[in-house]
């Protein structure tokens, strides 16, 4: 095993199209955190880096679409990001951006000390050109009818109605997004990295050398080398992003994830004049926390680029995660299926922590977790506030009471006190392990279990009711509690590091590190601790109900958008005006209502249809209740033959207009008009 000096941690640089959300946080950026704030309280020479990724054809597109300039998204998205990560203490070292000049100069050096090592394979293909725009098309910019679905409007890349990925070829009529004309084909040069030339060193280096890899990375590097690489192309044909450093190559760009990866070098550039000592010694320990999708790019094509240029290291671990869903579905920044950072804020003031302590909680370490209101509001409110909050509390407004605020004697101990002060060395023990080995939720789960023994002693111990017989005994029990507190200030500060700062100042400790944690006499006696302060607040019913209401109302929307953008039924065969005069349709008013018993889809209504009053059943009973139906007035086909339907005897049809997503609406005047007006 290699002895690491240095540690170079990496935080996958989150794309400048959109703000950062709960599924980054808990995939990414706290393990990365909670794992950064450990090494550097075991005083480790740590260096942490992330930045925004701001190159890429989706940001071009999102560009368009508000009629601005790339860099104008890029800046606006940058400044939200920042601010979350800084809100919610991920504690980089430093937080770039690929759209700065040394980017630029890091990412071509980098392209270019390949191209000149040989590195790369040059290949000229038939692209889509757009004639009118006067460029090449990336996939995402040519629109077609899918193949597959037959839907318009599918983009090179993927059809979004029916989900296949596809390639521009594939497109039936495909037009350019661009100009909307039709597309010819040029041939166009573009350089690739020959993955395929390195398969046998990936093969050593990740299949036999790092066996200890998460099973989902290793598995998902497994099933890469399996099915065969291939080269990639390092190049595209589009205005933004790092030019390629070549001659005679105008409108050529750094394929985005060719140059992002190399904006974690950058990131460290800026902030270090050592960044050589970080990223090109042997015993500096490289580790990249991802989230799944990014595994490829971060187990096998960066890879291949460091070693390809040589002199760099290579990660030895990366601890990706899975997905968290969001109340039971995929969480998404195009159909706003998400809690974003600066809105949570908006609610949730100063309650960070809380968040970081749900989402490690439930981080999604070995498969796909979900995040609910509920389960935030039950964590909130049944760990943090009734065990850790209430536990220091009452330990911080006992001392208070009883010792004038200084730490009591500790005097001799009893088995249960002994017991309890173990759990802070056990507590230390297992935290530092589980961190170790990127196993963030046990850890927090051993933290959380000192906590709960602290909590369960004074409980137990009952120190009110002894103080009047035995203030010695009380003595030693808030002692017990104290050294408790005092460690649960060290051993949250990686997870919670908010609350952890403000239980350190109520103990009066400056600042500690992973090394006093452990210490079963941390806190002196006859110190003197600080006035209790609030940690965490309970989480009212109403407030969890506000964000479910917001995210149904989103839903709904998302349903009716969907709707909208279905296909509509072809046209039916042409009738004569005789056809259509046979009809009598006439307004009427839905006078009584009620579901025909034993059937799921019909109604029983009583219509005033001007003529007459008369019964119709109608197929409507899924949609609407009786009551929403009594009282309004609609289009009734009068002179339909009569049918009976379980055995109630229809006279005439309720006309309804079925939407795209299957439901049913009823057709209404403006304005109410006379029953038996008719329609024709
Ligand atoms: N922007 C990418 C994403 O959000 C991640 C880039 S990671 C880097 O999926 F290594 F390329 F920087
Ligand atoms: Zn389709």
């Amino acid at each position: 095993m290699t002895e690491y000096k240095r540690y170079l941690v990496t935080a996958a640089l989150p794309y400048a199209n959109g703000p950062v959300h709960i599924g980054h946080l808990a995939g990414v950026y706290v393990p990365a955190d909670i794992y950064v704030r450990y090494l550097r309280m075991n005083k480790k020479d740590v260096v942490f880096v992330c930045g925004s990724d701001e190159h890429g054809v989706p940001i071009t597109i999102k560009a368009m679409k508000e009629n601005c300039t790339p860099q104008d998204i890029v800046d606006r998205y940058d400044a939200i990001i920042r601010k979350s990560f800084e809100e919610f203490g991920i504690s980089f070292s430093n937080y770039s951006r690929t759209s700065h000049e040394l980017h630029s100069k890091v990412s071509s050096d980098f392209f270019k000390t390949l191209y000149d090592k040989g590195e790369f394979v040059e290949q000229t293909s038939e692209q889509y050109y757009d004639e009118e725009a006067h460029q090449f098309l990336a996939d995402r910019y040519i629109m077609g009818t899918c193949p597959k679905c037959g839907a318009e409007g599918a983009y090179g890349d993927q059809c979004e109605k029916c989900g296949s990925s596809l390639s521009p070829e594939e497109l039936i009529n495909p037009v350019s997004k661009l100009s909307g004309s039709a597309l010819v084909k040029k041939p166009t040069k573009h350089w690739y990295l020959p993955l395929d030339k390195h398969e046998e060193f990936l093969r050593k280096w990740i299949l036999e050398d790092h066996k200890e890899w998460k099973s989902n990375v290793y598995g998902q590097c497994k099933s890469w080398l399996d099915s065969g690489l291939h080269p990639r192309a390092v190049s595209r044909d589009l205005d933004w992003g790092v030019p390629l450093p070549l001659p005679n190559t105008e409108g050529k760009v750094l394929y985005v994830w060719f140059d992002a990866p190399i904006g974690y070098i950058t990131s460290t550039q800026e902030c270090t004049q050592d960044w050589e000592k970080y990223w090109k010694s042997e015993d500096t320990k490289l580790v990249h926390f991802i989230g799944k999708d990014n595994i490829v790019f971060h187990c096998i094509v960066f890879p291949v680029m460091l070693k390809a240029h040589g002199g760099y290291i290579l990660p030895d671990n990366v601890p990706a995660n899975e997905f968290l869903n969001l109340e039971g579905d995929k969480i998404s920044t195009s159909r706003n299926w998400a809690v974003w950072l600066n809105e949570y804020l908006e609610d949730f003031k100063d309650q960070q922590d809380t968040l970081r302590y749900v989402l490690t909680a439930n981080a999604p370490e070995t498969k796909d977790n979900d995040f609910t209101w509920k389960d935030f509001q039950a964590r909130n409110n049944n760990e943090l506030v009734a065990i850790l909050g209430n536990f220091i509390n009452r330990v911080v407004v006992l001392t208070h009471k009883y010792f004038g605020g200084k730490v009591p004697a500790q005097g001799q101990l009893t088995e249960t006190d002994k017991q309890a002060l173990q759990a802070i060395v056990e507590a230390k023990e297992n935290i530092s392990k589980n961190i170790e080995n990127y196993r963030f939720r046990d850890a927090l789960k051993d933290a959380m279990q000192l906590a709960r023994v602290g909590n369960k002693y004074l409980t137990e111990t009952e120190p009110w009711k002894l103080i009047k017989t035995d203030e010695a005994r009380v003595a030693t029990i808030l002692n017990v509690g104290l050294q408790i507190t005092a460690n649960c200030g060290i051993l949250f500060e990686p997870f919670l590091p908010f609350s952890a700062k403000k239980i350190l100042k109520m103990m009066n400790l400056a600042s500690a590190t992973w090394d006093d944690a452990g210490n079963v006499n941390l806190m002196e006696e006859g110190k003197e601790i600080a006035q209790a302060e609030l940690l965490f607040r309970k989480i009212e019913d109403s407030e969890v109900d506000a964000q479910i209401e917001r995210l149904k109302k989103i839903k709904a929307e998302q349903e009716t958008q969907a709707a909208m953008n279905a296909p509509v039924a072809p046209q039916k065969e042409t009738i004569t005006y005789d056809d259509f005069a046979k009809m009598d349709i006439r307004m009427g008013t839905i006078l009584a209502a009620e579901r025909v018993p034993k059937t799921d889809k019909l109604m029983k209504l009583t219509v005033n249809v001007g003529i007459d009053t008369r019964t119709v059943v109608s197929g409507i009973a899924e949609h609407f209740t009786p009551e929403e139906c009594v009282g309004r007035q609609v289009c009734v086909l009068v002179n339909l033959k009569p049918r009976t339907m379980k055995n109630i005897e229809s006279q005439g049809m309720i006309l309804m207009a079925e939407n795209a997503d299957g439901t049913l609406h009823f057709i209404e005047t403006e304005k109410k008009i006379k029953d038996g007006s008719a329609i024709s």
